[in-house]
């Protein structure tokens, strides 16, 4: 990179006019996706930041949380939107200038002039990415139509997330939390094989794969599986299956570790159908999670254990999750573990949200072992988590 300014303009109302060209095959483009890979690989990016991806002026109330989950978030600025993008470019211009226009070109999947991708990958690669539609027009800029995200010294392809398409793959802040609590939990481990539950990209199982022999990921979207393997294929791990299973029809076998972050938004009924990402389900969306946590005695070795990112709704006071464990699990022989991250909102359905009665969500890491009798703990908030809560409610009271 030889140093043209990167544009930092948001994309203008004319450049988001364009119409999108339909879903991209993972398969068709796989080859030039793994060039790409290989050719940003060459890329310093150990201590490269994920960034917020989303710009959301609804989102200014809520800012000083944003800082602190950044803040807190040692090296991985885990929110996925921001009312003020440029402070947090800000931060990546402080960077190298090709680890800057990563972030700003794939990352952030923004347009941007045909030079500044040619500075970054070339010009015959971003001219042929081009030519095949991988970039697509913008107004005079030009757009990835793949984001490429950057995670302990490995690349990941995966979507730029369109709402009208039902398909899309998520990789978001919950799978970035989710490989951070493998690492911390699993660290020094050998295990012999894992499970991960909604593969999407296949990061969280690409990164499972360091602790295990063999890693199995499963999904109910193809074009997850497709995406997955062009990761583990452009990641050069092969020990890595991708296998489609509604959950885990098609999976009979057991495992010395489980993980997922299911789908667990509580979608209102209109906008279900398009998002499979997502769409947690009934029962203010911890059906799917509950199905998940209801299969794990079956699919777990004796000394096994599961780690999952779950989202409890707190209804009139009552937290879902845990209560519904309680209640529907009660004869397992598993323990159940949940420990309290920190508070959500889902900013796109805050007012059906409000009218079923739902205050805010608790983000949990569940841990889940087998074991001689029932067992159910929520363990106590600490001080900062608490801290952070608390400024969630306040806000969001403030935002009513
Ligand atoms: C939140 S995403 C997980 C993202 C993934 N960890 C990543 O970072 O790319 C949830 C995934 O669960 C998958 N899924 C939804 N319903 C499923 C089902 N019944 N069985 C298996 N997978 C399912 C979705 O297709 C989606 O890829």
């Amino acid at each position: 990179m030889t140093g043209t300014p990167i544009d930092h303009r948001e994309a203008s109302a004319s450049d988001l006019e364009a119409p999108t060209p339909g879903p991209l095959s993972f398969v068709d483009h796989a080859g030039l996706l793994e060039e790409v890979v290989q050719s940003l690989g060459q890329i310093g990016i150990s201590r490269l930041h994920r960034f917020p991806t989303r710009t959301d002026r609804r989102m200014l109330p809520f800012e000083a949380v944003n800082l602190v989950h950044a803040l807190a978030g040692r090296g991985n600025y885990v929110m996925d939107r921001t009312a003020i993008p440029e402070f947090y470019r800000g931060l990546a211009g402080l960077g190298t200038p090709r680890a800057a226009a990563l972030l700003r070109l794939f990352v952030n999947a923004l347009p941007t002039e045909l030079e500044a991708w040619r500075e970054l990958l070339g010009a015959d690669l971003s001219d042929r990415a081009a030519a095949a539609g991988l970039l697509v027009p913008r107004g005079t800029r030009w757009a990835s139509r793949v984001r490429i995200v950057p995670s302990h010294g490995r690349l990941f392809v995966t979507d730029v997330i369109e709402a009208s398409r039902s398909d899309s793959i998520w990789l978001g802040k919950d799978s970035i939390i989710l490989i951070e609590s493998i690492r911390r939990r699993l660290a020094g481990r050998r295990l012999r094989n894992g499970l991960e539950v909604g593969s999407g990209s296949g990061i969280v199982s690409i990164h499972l794969a360091h602790f295990c022999e063999r890693v199995l990921g499963i999904d109910i979207n193809p074009r997850a599986l497709d995406c997955a393997r062009l990761n583990a294929r452009a990641n050069n791990l092969e020990r890595v299956e991708f296998r489609r299973s509604d959950l885990y029809r098609d999976v009979p076998e057991t495992f010395d570790v489980i993980v997922s972050n299911p789908p667990h938004v509580f979608i209102a009924p209109a906008a279900r159908a398009t998002q499979i990402y997502a769409d947690g389900g009934e029962d203010y969306g911890t059906s799917l999670q509950m199905a998940i946590l209801d299969g794990l005695h079956e699919r777990l070795n004796p000394e096994g254990v599961a780690l999952l990112l779950l989202v409890s709704p707190v209804v009139r006071g009552l937290d879902v999750l845990p209560e519904r464990v309680r209640s529907r699990l009660a004869g397992r022989l598993l323990d159940f573990e949940f420990e309290p991250l920190f508070n959500n909102l889902s900013v796109e359905n805050l007012e059906y949200h409000r009218a079923q009665g739902v205050q805010y969500n608790w983000v949990y890491l569940v841990t889940v072992r087998k074991a001689n009798a029932f067992a159910c703990r929520v363990l106590p908030a600490g001080a900062g988590v608490q801290a952070k809560s608390w400024a969630v409610r306040k806000l969001m009271t403030l935002a009513r």
